[in-house]
């Protein structure tokens, strides 16, 4: 699956937004809202949940990773986050890896410095290949 259109990317980020209207933040207060494709077209959304013991809070990427495998399994190939004003903003750390595992190096993510593959947001990194 080659590159989206503007317009393509658009309708993701704002299925990122609508995700982040369903986030339960209320220790940060900072909404954040996920979008994804699977290869087989399907779409993915999830928000953040945080928790009173904040350190097990989950970020909006845990449910995306968790609904691709709820509803079959496959690879994700584009992805868009968001926070609560609807700015694109970056995956965090370990959310990189987790979007490494699914989505390997050629995912394609809308990124604060435009579309980029995964290659380039989690460079070198450590993935099953290094398991095999
Ligand atoms: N957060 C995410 O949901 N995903 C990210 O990639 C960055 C951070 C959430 C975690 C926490 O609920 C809030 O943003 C503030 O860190």
């Amino acid at each position: 699956m080659g590159t989206l259109t503007e317009q393509e990317w658009e309708s993701l980020r704002l299925k990122a937004v609508e995700a982040a209207a369903h986030a339960y933040a209320p220790y940060s207060g900072y909404r954040v809202g996920v979008a994804a494709i699977a290869d087989d077209g399907r779409f993915l959304t999830g928000c953040n949940v945080e928790n009173a013991s904040y350190g097990v809070g989950l970020c909006a990427e845990c449910g995306l990773v968790s609904q691709l495998h709820l509803t079959g399994g496959g690879r994700l190939t584009h992805f868009v986050c968001v926070n609560g004003d609807g700015d694109v903003i970056m995956p965090c750390g370990r959310c990189r890896q987790l979007l490494f595992e699914n989505g390997g190096a050629t995912m394609e993510l809308w990124t604060v410095s435009g579309v980029k593959p995964m290659s380039e947001v989690l460079p070198d990194a450590f993935g099953p290949d290094n398991l095999a």
